[in-house]
């Protein structure tokens, strides 16, 4: 889909979605309203029904689509693989009032693929970077998939640029003319992060290239697998499997053992931060 209609599609949607965040306080860590409006407007045009979101935390953007979505047919399946913190309590909370979600917990590495039962789109925000994309790139072969959003690929990094590499159709929220239609519908939000360092064009108190932390929207129809770029990466990453790799990836793939032992890790970080 060319960035014209993207666009055009958005304006479309804007004012009803104006309406839909009107007085919804945002949960920190959570995406921009001009970021949800893409994954809002592109399931509605396409008429996709599932929507598939990976890392929920506080739900900000969980929300957000259960209240977009509301008295229609979407349903929205979210997965975090932290059962013990804070957030998920928050969270779990919070979203109880809305039929349209169900909650899971677990890898979504391991789960996506099995979840996936008619067209849908999926929402990547967390895991991160590489690893986003790695799960991107697995996905994808699934036709039923229709687009992947990443999460958190901002300009001048390796993610952002390994993403623009091995995914060259790909559409990002940081485009100078989507900032320029829909960034008023952050003001909320950056009012509310005044004093985290968050602002436009600021990351972690530093000036940014990119207006916020930006959604990539990745289309299945225009990847085309035999590329060589991701085929080249896929063969690089198989082979170069760094140590860290080799951990990281035996929890994901591991036994209830593992599982439990990676979940009492992220519980203990938790518990460290708020120490
Ligand atoms: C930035 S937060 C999500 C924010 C949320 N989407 C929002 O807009 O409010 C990232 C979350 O992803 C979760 N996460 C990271 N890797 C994951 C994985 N492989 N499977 C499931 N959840 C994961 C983390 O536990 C964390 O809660």
């Amino acid at each position: 889909m060319k960035k014209k209609l993207i666009i055009k599609i958005c304006e479309k949607n804007k004012k009803k979605f104006s309406q839909i965040i009107r007085n919804t306080k945002f949960e920190i860590r959570g995406m921009l309203n001009s970021e949800l409006l893409l994954v809002f407007s592109l399931a509605s045009y396409l008429n996709i029904n599932q929507i598939i979101e990976s890392g929920r935390a506080r739900g900000y953007s969980t929300k957000i689509l259960a209240r977009s979505f509301l008295g229609s047919e979407k349903y929205i399946q979210s997965i975090d693989y932290d059962r013990f913190g804070k957030d998920v309590k928050f969270s779990e909370k919070n979203l109880k009032k809305y039929r349209n979600i169900k909650l899971f917990y677990g890898d979504s590495i391991q789960l996506i693929p099995k979840l996936i039962k008619e067209d849908c789109i999926v929402i990547i925000d967390g895991p991160k970077g590489e690893r986003a994309i790695q799960l991107a790139l697995k996905i994808l072969k699934d036709k039923r998939v229709k687009i992947v959003f990443i999460h958190d690929l901002h300009k001048n990094t390796f993610s952002r640029n390994l993403a623009e590499i091995l995914f060259p159709h790909a559409f990002f929220s940081d485009d100078k003319n989507f900032v320029q239609k829909f960034k008023d519908l952050d003001k909320p939000i950056w009012e509310q992060v005044r004093n985290t360092g968050r602002a436009p064009y600021k990351r972690k108190g530093e000036k940014s290239e990119s207006y916020g932390p930006t959604l990539a929207v990745i289309f299945n129809s225009n990847t085309i697998f035999d590329n060589l770029a991701i085929k080249n990466y896929i063969k690089h990453k198989s082979k170069k499997e760094g140590i860290k790799n080799k951990i990281l990836k035996k929890l994901q793939t591991g036994s209830l053992v593992t599982a439990m032992i990676r979940e009492s890790l992220v519980a203990i970080k938790h518990k460290l931060k708020r120490l």
